[in-house]
């Protein structure tokens, strides 16, 4: 399973990506205010050192508004991938995009019903947002595992992303369903280090080595 980090923080992004953890990156409206940066800089920085797919999200409400901010983020590098929301308009960006060969990646989506739409449609990614299901009293997970079993049914080629994802066990479990990719939020990330009988060994090696260390 692939790792993305859900974030336009270029700090939380270079660690994690200096760890091996980044195979990619999803940013998203929310993202980039809370960078507090511009835009496009904020892109162009993130492609500057990640080989992987970046996806940046159109703000558009019709399909050719969404076409003509792709052509602009296309510019920003050679590894963006153009983030569409789950509406009429935006399946018929993404149809578009898919037949010209342009990345693409279908969000905002909570049924399976939009991910066989957004398959269809030719979308590179489908990405559904697990925690904002559990949120609401809903099993973000179950979603995953319907997504999975549709595209296996009929070899979709569309990735699953795992979006919102929220703690450890949303990114296991993603991984046990054969979902394609987890994009995670670095807090999450530094989460997956940890285990208390981890912290202790490490604390019991560092306490005997004083037996031994010459000074
Ligand atoms: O990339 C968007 C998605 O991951 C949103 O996450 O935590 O805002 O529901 P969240």
């Amino acid at each position: 399973m692939k790792f993305f980090i859900d974030t336009a923080d270029i700090d939380a992004i270079k660690d994690a990506y200096e760890m091996g953890l980044v195979d990619g990156v999803t940013t998203n409206p929310s993202l980039i205010k809370q960078s507090g940066r511009d835009h496009e800089e904020t892109i162009r920085d993130i492609a500057s050192f990640v080989p992987g797919p970046i996806s940046v999200e159109t703000i558009s409400s019709t399909a050719q508004g969404m076409l003509d901010e792709a052509d602009i983020y296309q510019t920003w590098g050679h590894n963006i991938v153009i983030k569409i929301v789950m509406s009429p308009e935006g399946m018929q960006a993404v149809k578009y995009l898919s037949a010209k060969g342009i990345k693409t990646n279908v969000t905002v989506t909570f049924t399976a019903a939009q991910a066989l739409i957004a398959a269809k449609a030719g979308a590179t990614y489908i990405s559904p947002f697990v925690g904002r299901l559990d949120d609401i009293g809903h099993n973000g997970m179950d979603l995953i595992k319907q997504i999975r079993t549709i595209y296996d049914h009929y070899s979709f080629q569309t990735k699953i992303l795992v979006a919102s994802v929220r703690n450890p066990i949303h990114l296991l479990d993603a991984a046990m369903i054969g979902a394609d990719v987890a994009t995670v939020p670095p807090k999450i990330l530094q989460q997956l280090f940890k285990h208390p009988l981890t912290d202790k060994g490490i604390e019991q090696f560092l306490v005997d080595s004083k037996a031994f260390q010459k000074t």
